[in-house]
């Protein structure tokens, strides 16, 4: 089970840079980011998973954010690890765009 919870909206990233069309957002006290992607939405922990650093400072191409910090990789949609040097998968979230307004879904452990 999970709940649906209003992040933002569509027309915040309508001024961010073509290199990083992600949005850091508070859902309900979790750091969340939220990609802008040619076919739609993802959402992931706005953490990295090798040592912390914030995914939303990172770059995004072709469905991956890269980590600014040692440059892992992670699919924005699924949170799958897809380059060293972390291991472990990041968290994703569920984005249903409602008109202007974009939701995440929330696992009930949240
Ligand atoms: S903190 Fe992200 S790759 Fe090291």
């Amino acid at each position: 089970m999970s709940r649906w919870v209003k992040v933002a909206n569509v027309s915040e990233f309508e001024a961010l840079p073509a290199d990083s069309p992600s949005l850091a957002v508070d859902a309900e006290g979790y750091d969340v980011v939220v990609f802008r992607l040619e076919d739609g939405w993802g959402a992931l922990d706005d953490t990295c998973s090798h040592e912390f650093s914030k995914l939303s400072d990172g770059e995004v191409w072709d469905g991956r954010v890269y980590c600014e910090k040692h440059g892992s990789s992670f699919d924005c949609r699924s949170g799958a690890v897809r380059g060293l040097p972390a291991t472990d998968d990041v968290t994703s979230y569920d984005v249903d765009q409602r008109g202007e307004e974009l939701w995440i879904a929330l696992p009930d452990w949240a």
